[in-house]
């Protein structure tokens, strides 16, 4: 048992008198359900998250503050001591990744070093922007001297389902840039934090870092009221992010930064590779049981193959295997949202009321914290796995007769971050591949959809995202070109 009760804030780790939230671990077997108590967090009301939104923007001190005015080489020896220390908790935080969100051995420690490693690249180009921001331009006699500098106070919410990871894509940035932080983790995930806490508070100025724990609508939203954030950078659904927006009182003056949902698609051509379509298409929808922004949400199949592409396809999800997360070659593992299983048999429900079959045999089974992934064909516009993103096991296949009408489908979608398209004749792709572009962000092909690797832009068009996130766009997202203009005289 791991009792978290502590919280960092004004670089202190206090304890905490107030409410608790236990949090439970998502185990399961097929069998037996297990709900072990894993430890507690701090269940904050306003007035504590008040209290550490003013430690950060004390700390910031209306740009005045050490942090913001700090040089550049001490910012990276802060973010250097902070990775120094964090790579000794590895194996913890790998522990509560598997723990608390169910993802597997391989996966947690791929997230660890995956962040790691963001970490290192983010020093690197920040130390490079300073190189670039350095030089001098002179135009009409008038020298500029350009500088990124920060933007303020950051409110950071990550997701459940890179806890660390995305949170910290998030949070690293802002913080190098010279910004302070107040960040809230999801729900799930709060607990792989903790090892975390002391290296946040050894290697960085009072004030600089601080956590809030709690339900967003009792803790983040009186923060957003306040006014006083400069910057909104969330990782999760879009209607969070605009009740958050919704409470600042100057929603002009508010940067956001904002990774959304999606609904990407994959679209299967007549002379596709079927083994490599299939096999991507696998990994692209139920990778972390399709609780991914970037997982594929629906197939479009050709009609031409979509009777070998579905039996294939339905035959390869039911040979998935499903256990516990530290189990060898786990493919399937529980869920950690409690309510996600009944969620999707709505969906199924739903899809199967308006003429669509489960295609495979293991499809919809249901236990207390898991629901093995059914694919559903042939799904239509009405249907409600149609048009929710369902982030979860339940894979949608519709099939298509005309591309030039598919690509009006794909570009009347609320969503617009990337596509998987499957087809030999590159050539040909071509013209396609170029309206792709116009619709997404990211065009994959003959690949699933992913983030990675970190150094490429990841962004999305309409509801999908605002701002781009990569290593190299996060650290500009977080901060402002300023400059010293002086005149040759
Ligand atoms: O949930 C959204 C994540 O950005 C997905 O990242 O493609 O690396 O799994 P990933």
């Amino acid at each position: 048992l791991l009792h978290q009760e502590t919280y960092l804030a004004n670089g202190d780790l206090k304890t905490w008198e107030g409410k608790k939230d236990e949090v439970y671990s998502t185990i399961s077997s097929t069998e037996n359900y297990n709900k072990t108590l894993l430890g507690t967090v701090p269940h904050m009301d306003e007035s504590a998250a008040l209290e550490v939104l003013d430690y950060a923007c004390a700390a910031y001190d209306k740009g005045k503050g050490e942090w913001p005015t700090a040089k550049v080489s001490y910012r990276i020896k802060c973010m250097e001591d902070f990775v120094v220390q964090m790579k000794k908790e590895r194996e913890k935080v790998v522990k509560y990744l598997m723990w608390e969100i169910g993802k597997s051995l391989p996966d947690s420690q791929k997230e660890f070093d995956r962040t790691v490693e963001y970490i290192y690249d983010t020093i690197e180009d920040y130390k490079q922007l300073d190189r670039d921001s350095a030089k001098f331009s002179k135009r009409d006699n008038v020298n500029a001297h350009i500088r990124r500098g920060p933007l303020g106070v950051v409110l950071c919410l990550g997701p459940y389902n890179y806890p660390l990871n995305e949170t910290f894509a998030l949070l690293i940035p802002a913080l190098i840039m010279g910004n302070t932080v107040v960040f809230k983790p999801a729900k799930h995930g709060v607990l792989l934090l903790s090892p975390l806490l002391e290296a946040f508070r050894s290697s960085f100025p009072r004030g600089v870092v601080n956590i809030i724990y709690g339900r967003g609508r009792e803790v983040a939203a009186p923060i957003m009221a306040t006014g006083r954030i400069d910057v909104l950078a969330l990782i999760g659904n879009s209607k969070s992010a605009i009740a958050l927006q919704d409470q600042h009182p100057h929603k002009n003056r508010l940067r956001l930064v904002l990774g959304l949902e999606a609904k990407n698609p994959a679209i299967i051509l007549p002379d596709a590779d079927l083994d490599l379509a299939i096999q991507e298409c696998i990994s692209g929808t139920l990778s972390f049981n399709g609780q991914r922004c970037t997982a594929l949400k629906i197939i479009h199949v050709h009609e031409d193959i979509r009777e070998e592409f579905n039996s294939r396809f339905a035959k390869k999800v039911d040979e998935l295997k499903f256990g516990n997360p530290w189990e060898e070659k786990v493919q399937l593992t529980p869920l950690p949202e409690p309510e996600k299983p009944t969620y999707i048999q709505e969906l199924i429900d739903d899809a199967r009321e308006k003429g669509a079959k489960i295609l495979n045999e293991k499809g919809g089974e249901i236990s207390e914290n898991y629901i093995y992934p059914a694919v559903l064909y042939p799904v239509t516009t009405e249907m409600r796995v149609y048009q929710e993103e369902q982030f979860g096991p339940v894979i949608p296949v519709k099939p298509f007769n005309s591309i030039e009408n598919l690509l009006d489908e794909i570009a009347d979608s609320n969503y617009g971050q990337q596509v998987s398209l499957f087809g030999k004749d590159i050539e040909q792709l071509a013209p396609l591949i170029d309206t792709l572009v116009n619709l997404v962000c990211r065009v994959n092909l003959n690949s699933s959809c992913q983030r990675g690797p970190d150094v490429f832009p990841f962004t999305g068009r309409k509801d999908s995202a605002v701002g781009t996130l990569s290593v190299h766009d996060a650290l500009r997202s977080f901060s402002i070109r300023t400059f010293v203009a002086s005149k040759d005289n």
